[in-house]
């Protein structure tokens, strides 16, 4: 396969890791990256030796360009995904999808219309602690699921962020930012959501970023930064979600799936990342088991990292999912990070706001098909030579 050219958009804190991955991938190859800041987009060139720095409107002009990668903020997605399309380039781009439902179906359309892709982050399913629950629930090891539970508290991201403006106005807040990573990984094995309802609370009128050169420097908050949710499944299943940026810390585990004959549990000892990350435990118990079961099984004193029937992809993989949406362009079929998923999870968090905002339960309308498992031998089953 000639290398999937790929132009990048946003070169900002989270550019770094895709950089990497993309070079680590072979058949990836950013040809070009742009952003709002021609300085800092020069910088990122000259660190990773991308051959080209420009301006945003470049990589839409350069036909040579497969695919824009969109690490802009979460307000300028839907823009540049379209220019994107527009331009007849397939896309990948950072959660949230969009920031108004409409745009979502728009991009979708657009895409449609054109016979090109749209994928989207998270892609974080498509790594070795969630594929490994996706197998043991194939497995049947915990029967059929009827119940999901995630839970993110932290003190939100102004301790470890230097610009957290973003984090605290309109398209950013807890449900926005984390909620992505937890929905998909609960349509990744628990199928399409049906109905939800809410609450929600803003606890600080004002947040004070606390590192970086703006550190004591106030920013104000639009948006709420407590949100609980209830989820339904289209299967029955039914499901409940707490993602915070007003908790200073907590043990409760960061997702749960609650089976006919027994429970897996991420517990996940990383404060910082949550369970938003690829690799780590994954424990289960049946009603045959009195004790927890590590998967996969430990071989020593050491754990997860040495097992031997471990799946794949168990350090930070972002651009995961664009490889597999560069295999999915060549053999024409849908990306497992596909933008029809992200699409359903807007809808998903967008109703959960409207739910909280009028205390009634909201019907999801959109669906999304459920994403196959990686193949054990990603991506070597996948090139094409
Ligand atoms: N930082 C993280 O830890 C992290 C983790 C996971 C996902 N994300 C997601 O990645 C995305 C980017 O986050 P970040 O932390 O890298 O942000 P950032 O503020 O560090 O960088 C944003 C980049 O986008 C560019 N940009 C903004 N608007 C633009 C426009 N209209 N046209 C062209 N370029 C534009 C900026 O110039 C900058 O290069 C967000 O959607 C965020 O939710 C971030």
């Amino acid at each position: 396969m000639k290398p999937f050219r790929i132009g990048l958009i946003g070169c900002g804190r989270i550019s770094d890791i895709y950089i990497k991955n993309c070079q680590r991938f072979d058949d990836l190859e950013i040809v070009a990256c742009a952003s709002l800041d021609i300085a800092e987009s020069k910088t990122k060139a000259e660190q990773y030796d991308i051959p080209k720095y420009c301006l945003p409107e470049d990589i839409f002009a350069d036909p040579t360009i497969d695919c824009v990668l969109n690490l802009t903020i979460p307000a300028a997605h839907a823009s540049i995904s379209l220019q994107a399309l527009e331009a007849g380039k397939h896309v990948y781009s950072e959660k949230p999808f969009v920031t108004e439902l409409a745009d979502g179906e728009k991009i979708l359309q657009l895409a449609k219309q054109k016979g090109l892709l749209v994928g989207n982050a998270p892609d974080t399913f498509l790594g070795g602690r969630w594929q490994t629950v996706k197998r043991l629930l194939n497995e049947d090891v915990i029967g059929k699921p009827t119940g999901v539970s995630a839970f993110v508290g932290t003190h939100g991201v102004e301790r470890h962020n230097p610009n957290p403006d973003f984090y605290y106005l309109e398209g950013g807040g807890p449900l926005l930012d984390l909620g992505p990573y937890y929905l998909t990984a609960m349509i990744f094995f628990m199928g399409p959501i049906s109905r939800v309802a809410g609450l929600s609370r803003k606890t600080f009128e004002q947040r004070t970023i606390e590192n970086g050169p703006r550190n004591g420097e106030k920013i104000p908050v639009e948006i709420d930064t407590h949100s609980l949710s209830m989820i339904e499944f289209t299967s029955g299943a039914i499901g409940s979600m707490t993602m915070s940026f007003d908790i200073w810390d907590s043990e409760t585990p960061r997702f749960e799936i609650y089976g006919e004959k027994g429970t897996i549990c991420i517990a996940d000892p990383d404060p910082v990342h949550g369970a938003n990350i690829f690799q780590g435990d994954v424990l289960y118990r049946t009603q045959e088991t009195s004790r927890w079961t590590h998967q996969p099984r430990p071989t020593g004193r050491d754990h997860w990292q040495i097992a031997e029937n471990r799946h794949s992809y168990n350090e930070d993989s972002r651009g995961l999912g664009l490889l597999d949406l560069a295999y999915a362009a060549q053999a024409k079929r849908s990306p497992r990070a596909s933008g029809e998923m992200a699409h359903h999870v807007y809808e998903v968090m967008e109703s959960l706001s409207t739910a909280a905002d009028t205390g009634q339960y909201q019907t999801i309308h959109s669906s999304c098909q459920i994403p196959e498992m990686l193949a054990t031998d990603f991506p070597h089953n996948e090139k094409i030579t």
